[in-house]
């Protein structure tokens, strides 16, 4: 594991863009495992300053994306698929038939997590995924448990997460309490993690990379990973 520990939340942003920028430009085909979330958000914005400058180039880049919340779409402003749009697709030269999200709308989730990992294979896995931590310890939306659920999965969200994510909702009431999730396996396979986490997670990811690994921390799991960059920044 290599951590680096910045001052800035636009140093950490810096370095995330840098990473990912030299995966697109050694391999202009790759997976992109995407995160939302507060903390992405400025890595996010220096890529799209990046394309438009024409210093990277994402025609070729397929992404998936790791959750969604249940029951929501492109038109709930609260989706991640509106915020993926929003903060990164719209703004670089990416396919759109190239990006892929849990769909949230299907009538049959079961369904939807099968397919969504039969497509994360039939792309040959994920080349670099980017992580957030929550303050329960999830990745993706994999909460706490007493064991990993490997595959993509419908998943309830656990208290913390519901209170943590309220501040995009109108009240913790408006806050959908389940959603589906990529599991452990494919982003234990993708070749490389990136993880990000400010200082507000200190804590949590403290215990996760260093108290072992437990389903009860489920971003512990990482810590078994061969090419793992974690950037916490203390800000
Ligand atoms: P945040 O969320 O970046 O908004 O803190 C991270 C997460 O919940 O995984």
């Amino acid at each position: 594991m290599e951590l680096i520990t910045v001052n800035t939340k636009e140093e950490m942003a810096r370095l995330a863009a840098e990473i990912i920028a030299k995966t697109v430009s050694e391999k202009p085909d790759a997976v992109l495992g995407l995160a939302t979330g507060d903390t992405p958000v400025h890595t996010y914005s220096l890529l799209c300053e990046k394309c438009s400058e024409k210093l990277i180039d994402f025609s070729k880049i397929k992404t998936v994306n790791l959750d969604e919340y249940v029951g929501m779409g492109y038109n709930d402003k609260q989706s991640f698929k509106r915020f993926m749009f929003d903060n990164l697709f719209d703004k670089i030269n990416i396919k759109h038939e190239n990006i892929h999200i849990p769909d949230g709308k299907v009538a049959d989730i079961a369904l939807e997590c099968e397919n969504y990992d039969r497509l994360i294979n039939s792309l040959g896995g994920i080349d670099l995924q980017l992580l957030g931590i929550g303050h329960d310890g999830h990745i993706g939306f994999n909460e706490p448990s007493t064991e990993f659920i490997y595959e993509t999965h419908k998943v309830m969200l656990d208290p913390v997460t519901v209170k943590a994510n309220s501040r995009f909702f109108k009240n913790e009431n408006e806050v959908p309490r389940f959603a589906i999730t990529m599991g452990i396996s494919p982003i234990m396979n993708a070749g490389k993690l990136l993880m990000l986490a400010g200082k507000d997670k200190k804590e949590i990811l403290m215990q996760a990379i260093f108290d072992g690994v437990t389903p009860s921390v489920p971003a512990s799991v990482i810590t078994k990973h061969k090419n793992l960059t974690v950037i916490y920044c203390n800000e």
